[in-house]
């Protein structure tokens, strides 16, 4: 895209218009970030998902051994959205994109998590309706977490609930056995677990777990991937700091926290109990 870019000679005025879902918003994105160190980028996103991630300015691309570890912050300077596009995405992709939305629910207002469970059948049908007022709470509440927080010092990284462990899943699957919201659905359910263990009240993982399967997302982990590789995944996961786990943690369903020594040995009793289903 680079080459492309240098070849149809865009320069300090060029805008790059990114028409897709969110791989082609994160790409684009990064490359208007970086090209000439950053010239202007529109999104119009195509997928649910994508439309949440047009929220917030993050963008990057995937390295063999990480997700996301190559970015940057560069907001849009305009994001198209026409919910008619997504007539025709695939029903996964559907699911994938809604499980964003039950995210910003599950950390920050637990009636709309419960509104999502509640509304599920709608927005899998994708009902105008249904699907206006998710995706306008669900990135009301991105929005209002990154405006306090935009680079991610503090408060932003509630937005990663269960991605330590969805991202290790995306990495050792290889990019696309997952979609990206079915990998952070698994570890979402890993997140409630852990929560669990940590001394929130029981009923937590059952909750989490039930919300997640109402809109036909998977929640236990794939046998065929390793513990050992998942601990190792999550180790080159930019959340690991100084021989912790950095995870985010639910407290009850609507909120949650950012806990900075989690102990390994909890985050891989976890992974053996996410196979279960437990
Ligand atoms: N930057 C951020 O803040 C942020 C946040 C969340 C996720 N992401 C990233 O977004 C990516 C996932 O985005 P995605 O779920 O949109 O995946 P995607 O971009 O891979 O799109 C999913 C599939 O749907 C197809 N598609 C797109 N729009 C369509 C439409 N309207 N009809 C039919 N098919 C359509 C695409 O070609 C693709 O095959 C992940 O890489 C994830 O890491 C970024
Ligand atoms: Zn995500």
């Amino acid at each position: 895209m680079m080459t492309v870019a240098i070849e149809g000679k865009l320069d300090r005025s060029s805008a790059i218009l990114a028409l897709g879902g969110g791989v082609v918003g994160d790409l684009a994105g990064f490359v208007a970030a970086t090209y000439m160190r950053g010239i202007k980028f529109v999104q119009v996103p195509t997928t649910i998902l994508a439309h949440d991630s047009s929220v917030g300015g993050k963008v990057a691309v995937n390295h063999p051994l990480a997700k996301n570890m190559i970015g940057a912050f560069h907001q849009p300077e305009l994001v198209l959205y026409d919910v008619d596009t997504l007539q025709s995405l695939p029903p996964r992709d559907v699911s994938a994109g809604l499980s964003e939305m039950l995210k910003h629910g599950l950390i920050r207002d637990e009636a709309f998590a419960h509104w999502c469970e509640e509304h599920a059948e709608e927005l899998l049908a994708l009902n105008p309706e249904a699907l206006g007022y998710g995706l306008e709470r669900g990135c009301g509440i991105k929005a209002e977490i990154v405006s306090r927080d935009e680079r991610e010092n503090g408060e932003r990284a509630l937005l990663n609930l269960g991605h330590t462990i969805g991202h290790a899943i995306e990495a050792i699957a290889g990019y696309g056995e997952f979609l990206h919201g079915e990998a952070i659905s698994i570890g979402m359910a890993g997140s409630a677990l852990l929560g669990e263990k940590l001394g929130a009240p029981a009923g937590l993982y059952e909750d989490t777990v039930r919300m997640l399967r109402s809109l036909r997302l998977p929640t236990t982990m794939p046998a065929h991937l390793d513990t050992d590789a998942l601990m190792e995944a999550m180790m080159h996961d930019k959340k690991f700091r100084e021989g912790h786990m950095v995870f985010i943690i639910p407290d009850r369903i609507g909120a949650a926290r950012i806990v900075k020594d989690v102990p390994v040995s909890a985050v891989r009793d976890v992974i053996e109990m996410l196979r279960k289903g437990e």
